[in-house]
């Protein structure tokens, strides 16, 4: 057990995908994975260990925002030794090329401020995925007939922006979309020796105004959690 997380030790597979939302991980566990059994729910923040194809795996909610995310991965990797952390989630589209239900694969995400910022000071570290997650992710999307964006994301410390110039200046700078968790998931992996991936549904669209509606979001999500299981076992 840690603060966070009620788990007994062995409870939590190395392999962990983390989407935002609780009720998500529990629909992902329960759709996607074999034996699935709560091992989480302190603070409704629910987690579910299972096994996919006979590897074991854990689907853990992140919460909102990088602060959120931060307590789980940081539990995650140092008091349970997940090794493998696939975030899970909808990020809001930033190019005419990328369409709501569209999948993203972000190699890297830009951010203004992450909760790992009092480490880097004047340091502009640059969070980026790991390359055989990436790798793999890519192929498992490409073999579902699936065509992902794969380039950079940019991880928001707010859902209510108040900077029009900052979104055109990112979708200036060819970023594909925005969410509020990536950079920090990869900036604690690359810390503490782990992989660390993101694959992401575009919900909807800052510049169409488009949005995933409700009834499309089930199905577009469940590609996403096959595409980040399929990265994570690639001969399985
Ligand atoms: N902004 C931030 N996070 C998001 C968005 C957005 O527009 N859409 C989905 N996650």
């Amino acid at each position: 057990m840690t603060v966070h997380i009620g788990a007994k030790p062995g409870d939590i597979a190395e392999t962990v995908l983390m989407p935002g939302d609780p009720y998500r991980a529990k629909w992902a566990a329960e759709q996607f994975l074999d034996d699935a059994r709560l091992v989480n729910e302190v603070r409704g923040m629910l987690g579910f260990t299972g096994t996919w194809r006979g590897n074991p795996v854990t689907i853990h909610g992140s919460g909102m925002g990088m602060p959120s995310l931060s307590i789980y991965a940081n539990e995650l990797i140092r008091d349970y030794g997940a090794k493998t952390l696939i975030r899970i989630g909808s990020c809001g589209g930033m190019q005419e090329s990328v369409a709501v239900r569209d999948v993203i694969i972000a190699m890297s995400a830009t951010s203004i401020s992450t909760p790992s910022r009092g480490i880097f000071r004047e340091v502009n570290f640059a969070p980026t995925a790991d390359f055989s997650l990436l790798r793999a992710a890519v192929a498992a999307a490409e073999t579902r007939g699936s065509t992902p964006h794969v380039g950079g994301i940019y991880s928001s410390d707010v859902f209510y922006d108040e900077r029009p110039d900052l979104t055109e200046q990112m979708t200036r700078h060819g970023i594909l979309g925005v969410e509020m968790e990536a950079a920090e998931l990869y900036i604690l992996a690359a810390r503490h020796g782990a992989r660390a991936l993101a694959v992401l549904t575009v919900s909807d669209h800052l510049q169409t105004g488009e949005a995933l509606p409700s009834e499309d979001r089930e199905r577009s999500f469940g590609e996403m959690v096959e595409i980040a299981l399929a990265a994570a076992f690639p001969g399985a």
